[in-house]
């Protein structure tokens, strides 16, 4: 087990800095002080460390693009309609950051915040902790919060993330973490292969705000209830507006894990588990070569993110769930990504 510091970058004259967890596999995870980003996740490949997180080399690119690459997402993941929602018989009124929309926390989510870290290490795992107080006044959202999101490396080779949460006022919490992956040797994950334990996928309308309806996978491009190919199914999508995967599944969240991505050529493999009702898949459709990736040039389809998350939009649809945050109640939320390559 170590844990290593370094700086990343220099930003807004604030010193971003990077930490790295390995764990006695030669497993590795990197995460960064802007955004509580999950920067790097290194497997073993004979000798060497194989990194299967998409990425980039600067605060600045982490930050000028739409994508929210591997950072940390909140206080809402997903879209608000008219970043409007009731909330104990009122109607409140958040920033907005996509035309008439709040999405992914708004303009000053948790993606655009520098976080304080801690580190904590035992024989089994190796841990980081960000805090933030983030005020009523800094990100519109009712309620002071203080949230913490810490990132455990442990030696079965898990990665367990955790957001808390605690308000002095009654708010929303919905956070979730935007690493989008890739782990095969290949540029894109056409290759891999997908499955979801969903049944149901929502239904939105051209903003990309749920309507409400759930639509059924079965006999669709949208159903991976058993493993199918990437490639195949976003093929079978080349004829819709998004031409790939930005979609939100419905999860029961009674059969763990809830996802499972796998790479056939390098066997290996990722499983999300987490009690979450909803998974949100997005297979970087619309990226373009503009984006200075780590790994190269952006392109469509090098990566996939998979959001464990509460449906979004939820105050504005009854049966969607409560992310109210009541306040002066601390709430947890656990995300645990388990990588083999056997
Ligand atoms: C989520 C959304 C997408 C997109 C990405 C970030 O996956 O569903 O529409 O906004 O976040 O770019």
């Amino acid at each position: 087990m170590n844990i290593e510091e370094a700086i990343f970058d220099t930003y807004q004259g604030h010193s971003i800095h990077k930490i790295t967890l390995t764990n006695d596999n030669n497993v590795a995870i990197s995460l960064l002080s802007l955004g509580a980003t999950w920067h790097e996740f290194l497997v073993p490949i004979q000798d060497k460390q194989k990194n299967i997180l998409l990425n980039f080399s600067t605060a600045h690119d982490y930050l000028s693009n739409p994508f929210y690459i591997g950072m940390a997402i909140g206080r809402t993941a997903g879209r608000i309609k008219n970043g409007t929602f009731p909330l104990n018989g009122q109607s409140v009124t958040v920033p907005t950051n996509e035309g008439q929309n709040t999405l992914h926390g708004g303009p000053s989510g948790f993606n655009t915040l520098i976080w304080d870290y801690n580190s904590c290490q035992s024989d089994e795992a190796v841990s980081i902790t960000f805090s933030r107080s983030i005020s009523h006044n800094e990100d519109g959202f009712p309620g002071d919060l203080a949230a913490t999101v810490t990132y455990t490396l442990d030696n079965h080779n898990r990665v367990t993330l955790q957001f808390t949460g605690e308000s002095n006022e009654d708010t929303l919490f919905n956070p979730t973490s935007h690493a989008y992956f890739n782990l095969s040797d290949s540029k894109t994950i056409l290759g891999h292969q997908l499955m979801i334990t969903s049944s149901e996928y929502l239904e939105m309308d051209s903003e990309k705000i749920p309507t409400g309806k759930l639509l059924p996978v079965k006999g669709t491009p949208f159903d991976f209830t058993t493993n199918q190919q990437l490639g195949d199914a976003i093929q079978a999508l080349q004829g819709t507006t998004e031409k790939g995967f930005d979609d939100i599944y419905k999860i029961t969240p009674n059969q763990q894990p809830i996802v499972k991505l796998s790479d056939p050529t390098s066997h290996r493999s990722l499983t999300i588990s987490s009690s979450r009702n909803a998974l949100v898949v997005f297979t970087s459709n619309s990226f373009t070569k503009n984006l200075a990736f780590n790994s190269g040039p952006g392109e469509p389809y090098m990566g996939i993110a998979l959001e464990s998350q509460t449906l979004p939009d939820t105050p504005n649809h009854p049966g969607f769930g409560d992310v109210v945050l009541p306040k002066n109640q601390k709430v947890t939320h656990t995300i645990m990504y388990q990588y083999s390559d056997k």
